[in-house]
């Protein structure tokens, strides 16, 4: 039976994949790894086949747990694990650099020595840097010039893979994908934070003047674009993924209330993020024309279904608001 080694698996993508995956291939095995951070949740892999499934709890950037964790001869080991929220990498850079970078390089060591025929790395458009108004989208060619610290140290992760790939020889390529959104986003980051408020009547804080512009992409088609970067796509590639779909903020945040049928008003202009990138634009004409992946999904059709899921599944994200989601977890497992 093909094996995937999955990392960061019980995150929003993470488990996007994982669910996609063993539904496309019934005779797939996954293994999960994943330390369960604030941003994991096991809830979110609910429905996975069990026999086969196998879920560990780890951290990416220490390598024992990895060597022992990352079976031998796994078919692939699809990275997920990462600090991912902007706004939390101004507060703490520290824990990006340690499980974006360090992880990155322990994962692609421990690859290497346990024989894993081929390694993804997923990665972001933000290592772009910021585009201005009338700039044509990022192709993989564009420099890197990342703003935040987070971007910065998956800018760092993207460095290392190709690097593995140039030194070693070994079987590493790179997926940048833009903003995602769908069930199972943390309601820290925008579309899944504004519609968790929206449906409390809480203030919606969007910042600064609202006009900064996202490139929008729903997750079932990111992890379908993964797929086919892992399955048909070259080693040492990068390949950018993107549903050419730019929307600024507040257009989103108004569709949200729309759809809804909330009031503007509680629309809350807030102060800006320090150092916010104005503008990402993804060009997806590499992976579309290589491997003929196109987006399935529409912005109205994506945003609809990820209203009817939240508000569907209120149980998920008020356990996640409330904290109560972590109750078991270091029981279960021990306080890492
Ligand atoms: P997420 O924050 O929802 O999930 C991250 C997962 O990684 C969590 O389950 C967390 O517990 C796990 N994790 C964190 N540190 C770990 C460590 N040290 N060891 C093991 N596991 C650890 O993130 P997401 O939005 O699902 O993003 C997944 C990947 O996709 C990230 O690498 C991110 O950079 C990339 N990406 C995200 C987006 C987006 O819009 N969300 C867009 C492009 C690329
Ligand atoms: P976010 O979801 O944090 O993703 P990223 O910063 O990685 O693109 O934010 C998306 C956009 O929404 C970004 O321009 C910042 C903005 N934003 C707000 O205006 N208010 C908020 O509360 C949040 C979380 C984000």
């Amino acid at each position: 039976m093909p094996t995937y080694v999955v990392t960061g698996g019980a995150g929003f993508i993470g488990s996007n994949f994982v669910r996609l995956a063993l539904e496309r291939d019934a005779g797939l095995k996954v293994v999960t790894i994943d330390l369960l951070t604030y941003a994991g949740n096991l809830a979110n892999l609910v429905g996975v086949p069990l026999e086969r499934h196998t879920f560990i709890r780890a951290d990416i950037s220490v390598a024992d747990a990895m060597a022992d964790a990352v079976p031998d001869g796994a078919d692939a080991l699809i990275n997920f694990a990462a600090e991912t929220h902007v706004d939390r990498s101004i507060l703490s850079p520290g824990a990006f650099a340690r499980t974006n970078v360090v992880g990155t390089q322990v994962l692609l060591d421990v690859a290497r020595e346990k024989g894993v025929k081929r390694f993804l790395q997923v990665s972001t458009d933000e290592v772009y840097g910021s585009l201005g108004p009338e700039d044509p989208a990022f192709t993989e060619a564009h420099p890197l010039v990342p703003s935040s610290p987070y971007a910065a140290s998956k800018a760092g992760a993207d460095l290392l893979v190709l690097a593995a790939h140039h030194t070693y020889g070994q079987d590493a390529r790179l997926t940048r994908c833009s903003n995602n959104y769908g069930p199972y986003q943390f309601p820290e980051k925008l579309i899944p934070l504004m519609l968790s408020n929206a449906l409390d009547d809480r203030p919606l804080p969007v910042y600064g003047d609202g006009r900064q512009v996202r490139d929008w992409i729903y997750t079932d088609d990111h992890s379908r674009a993964i797929l086919a970067v892992l399955e048909g796509g070259r080693p040492g590639a990068v390949y950018n993924i993107g549903a050419r779909c730019e929307r600024f903020n507040i257009d989103v945040v108004r569709a949200i209330l729309r759809e809804l049928g909330k009031p503007e008003s509680l629309i809350q202009l807030v102060k800006d993020r320090p150092g916010h990138d104005r503008r990402y634009a993804i060009d997806p004409t590499r992976v579309e024309a290589e491997l003929g992946w196109r987006p399935e999904v529409s912005f109205e059709e994506g945003l609809a279904r990820t209203i009817r899921w939240y508000r569907e599944h209120e149980d998920w994200w008020r356990r996640v608001k409330d904290g109560s989601y972590r109750e078991f977890y270091d029981e279960w497992y021990g306080d890492r």
